[in-house]
């Protein structure tokens, strides 16, 4: 095979295994990846689609585009940009994208801040985030045409009443209850552990109940400067449920890299009479994909690293 080839096919499937750090619903990882000649394809892989938390696959394809935006951005790192084809083939829905390396690029170091970026479900600091680093993660989204809307002070209690709110009619639905039990309970390679999960104290926004008994401490926090955003996508498709995990997966790691941490919150998007209801919130203008909160970390120490399948399982040639 020719060097170059080879060196190509190489950086491919490095930014593809990268990619099985990639941030997803209940860690389920729900994705393939398929090398195929100088390209590696992106498949959804439906057999880990969470029926009742996510029917319609909005979660599964904005997981699908975290790891399409870690693989991105791992090429980059090496000096290349991706080129990618996205939803190619209307015949063959499950191919999330096609992708390969694109032009020399100057070479950029977000890719570091995958090894570090991690769910923090902790309260933050009392400090809010600095304005002009929010104003770079809303540009960071806009490159992936996602809004990146930061919820106003005003607006935090009825933001918090709809996350209480979903997080009620989860509680009570046995659907939602049945995909927890499966995702909490995995023997190793995926799902959440008790390890990333804290104990219900009282917060202005309510960590999602994973209704297992937590193994982290909250710690210090206050969450006093917390802020809160939505993701906010013109259309409501699948095309813009993959651009807002792209989307989601780059801000998270850029705030990374300027020493914040962050946690989606979906529950708020999973139940579709608060998904409406979220769009009063944004003046009706817009789709929430997905909500964030972002802060000041109080403590240095990560919360422990989540597992992952391993490449073998995820990657076939
Ligand atoms: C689309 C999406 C939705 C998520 N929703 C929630 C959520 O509602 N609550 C939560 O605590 N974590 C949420 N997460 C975080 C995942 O649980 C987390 O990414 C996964 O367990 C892997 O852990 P890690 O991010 O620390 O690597 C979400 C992640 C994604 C990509």
């Amino acid at each position: 095979m020719d060097r170059d080839l080879r060196a190509e096919l190489d950086l491919v499937a490095e930014a593809s295994i990268a990619a099985l750090r990639a941030p997803s619903i209940l860690n389920s990882q729900p994705w393939r990846w398929r090398l195929n000649g100088e390209h590696a394809e992106l498949w959804a892989d439906r057999s880990r689609q969470l029926t009742g938390l996510d029917p319609d696959g909005r979660l599964l394809l904005l997981s699908c585009g975290a790891a399409l935006n870690h693989a991105v951005v791992t090429l980059r790192a090496a000096g290349y940009s991706a080129a990618v084809e996205r939803r190619p083939d209307p015949a063959q829905p499950d191919l999330v994208a096609r992708f390969g390396r694109g032009e020399s690029v100057p070479a950029d170091t977000l890719a570091e801040a995958i090894g570090h970026r991690h769910t923090d479900r902790r309260p933050f600091g009392d400090e809010r985030p600095a304005a002009s680093v929010l104003q770079e993660l809303r540009e960071v989204a806009r490159r992936h045409a996602v809004h990146l809307q930061i919820v106003k002070d005003e607006q935090v209690t009825a933001f918090a009443a709809a996350v209480a709110h979903a997080g009620e009619i989860e509680r009570d639905d046995p659907r939602f209850r049945a995909d927890l039990r499966v995702w909490t309970n995995r023997a190793h390679g995926d799902g959440v552990t008790a390890q990333s999960v804290v104990a219900a104290t009282r917060r202005t926004v309510a960590p999602r109940d994973f209704a297992i008994k937590a193994g982290l401490e909250a710690g210090p926090g206050s969450d006093r400067g917390t802020v809160y955003a939505l993701f906010v996508t013109d259309g409501d498709e699948p095309r813009d449920w993959l651009a807002a995990g792209e989307a989601l997966s780059e801000v998270w790691l850029a705030l990374t890299a300027r020493g914040l941490a962050a946690s989606p919150i979906s529950e708020v998007v999973e139940v579709p009479g608060v998904r409406h209801a979220l769009r009063g919130l944004l003046g009706g203008v817009g789709q929430p994909a997905v909500a964030m909160r972002i802060g000041v970390p109080v403590r240095e120490t990560q919360p422990p690293p989540t597992p992952r399948r391993s490449s073998s399982a995820t990657l076939t040639v």
